[in-house]
């Protein structure tokens, strides 16, 4: 047997990815993964690709893409030129490239109380020690300050909150205060129904280092694995050289595609229409939700993103992870509370609920399913 590095022992497995197989089954209604819908991806036409994107191209990305990337980041009020921007494959790799830079044995990191479970993923496989936090008590930050701060301020997941301006500075406060590095993730901000403060945390960092970091997967479509992120110019080159040794650079052909979509006339109409589409599965969600677990849970409707958290209040504490198993067997799927959690109580009594992917008709029997469980086992 060959000696796996010590750190393998921390690995664990996503339990997203572990039900996304699940979800192809014929008849099966998914809540679980955070899939956008299929009618919201846009046309694609790989017909007038340029050969030259065939060749290997420079890590940092396409120039004309930074360029566009800086531009949108300087709009929402993050101030970027783009020689300190770099595409990433996904988002989830600037976790990955950021984690390698910051985390080793030890190393204490906070990050919010749920938070997304594949960051967790990452920050424990290097060895993350964790100190938590809830957007409206960042104490634990000042108390016991961490090398990282790891925020999803809008649209959380799994918690689809969206952080007040007072929140958000309260958070740049505390990590200025403690010299902490705030890494502030964003993938779901164009997802937003009604109105709320999406400003940048990291634009109200007075003094300590900060890495921003958003998607294209849930505004354009996942399959094209981009992202990127923007940072303190002090922390950019070693991000650089971490993803040349991670990937050389992400695909010329998505950065082309994703260029050519942004630069689309009817970009925002696109934009804007998928939004009302999502809004109206959300409101639809909400009211099966009401019909059928007004009674034993309570939820905050979210103003963006594309998840419910639902807080079960039954009379006995559920183990939702056998629950799933059941739940799957009735061809119903959903993502138990606990993996979001850094040391998972022994009952969390919460599970998420993705809105966008199910069709209306599958929602209200998947609900249905869901909640008759529910009152079985509660
Ligand atoms: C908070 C958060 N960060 C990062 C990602 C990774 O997204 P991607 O790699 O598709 O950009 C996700 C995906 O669901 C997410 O929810």
């Amino acid at each position: 047997m060959a000696q796996l590095a010590a750190r393998i022992q921390r690995l664990q497995p996503s339990p997203v990815r572990d039900i996304l197989h699940v979800i192809n089954q014929p008849g099966m209604i998914s809540f679980a993964g955070g899939l956008p819908a299929a009618e919201s991806f846009p046309n694609i036409d790989p017909a007038g690709i340029p050969a030259e994107k065939l060749q290997y191209g420079a890590s940092e990305g396409e120039a004309e893409l930074r360029q566009r990337i800086a531009d949108d980041l300087t709009q929402r009020g993050l101030k970027t030129d783009p020689e300190f921007v770099l595409v990433l494959s996904g988002s989830q790799q600037g976790i990955d490239l950021v984690a390698k830079l910051l985390i080793e044995s030890g190393t204490r990191v906070a990050v919010e109380s749920p938070t997304y479970l594949a960051a967790l993923q990452v920050f424990t496989l290097l060895g993350a020690h964790y100190t938590t936090f809830v957007p409206d008590d960042t104490s634990s930050i000042t108390k016991n300050p961490p090398t990282l701060t790891y925020a999803i301020p809008t649209f959380q997941n799994p918690t689809g909150h969206c952080y007040s301006r007072a929140e958000r500075q309260a958070l740049a406060r505390a990590c200025d205060e403690t010299n902490s590095i705030l890494f502030e993730d964003d993938p779901y901000r164009d997802l937003v129904y009604d109105e709320c403060e999406r400003t940048p945390v990291c634009s109200m960092l007075k003094k300590t280092q900060w890495i921003y970091q958003s998607s294209f997967s849930k505004s354009l479509a996942p399959g094209l694995r981009l992202g990127y992120l923007t940072c303190s110019p002090e922390l950019f080159p070693h991000l650089v050289q971490l993803k040349q040794a991670a990937d050389l650079h992400s695909n010329r052909i998505s950065q082309h595609l994703v260029l050519q979509l942004l630069r689309a006339d009817d970009t925002s109409e696109r934009l804007e229409n998928a939004v009302n589409h999502y809004r109206q599965k959300r409101n639809f969600f909400d009211g099966q939700l009401k019909k059928h677990f007004e009674d034993i849970a309570q939820w905050a409707v979210p103003a963006g993103g594309l998840f419910f958290w639902l807080q079960l209040k039954l009379a006995r504490s559920v183990d939702t992870r056998s629950l799933l198993t059941k739940a799957i067997a009735r061809n119903v799927a959903f993502m138990p509370g606990e993996p979001f959690f850094t040391a998972p109580p022994t009952d969390t009594n919460s599970i998420r609920l993705n809105f966008s992917y199910a069709s209306n008709n599958d929602t209200e029997k998947g609900l249905n399913v869901l909640s008759t469980l529910l009152r079985e086992h509660g």
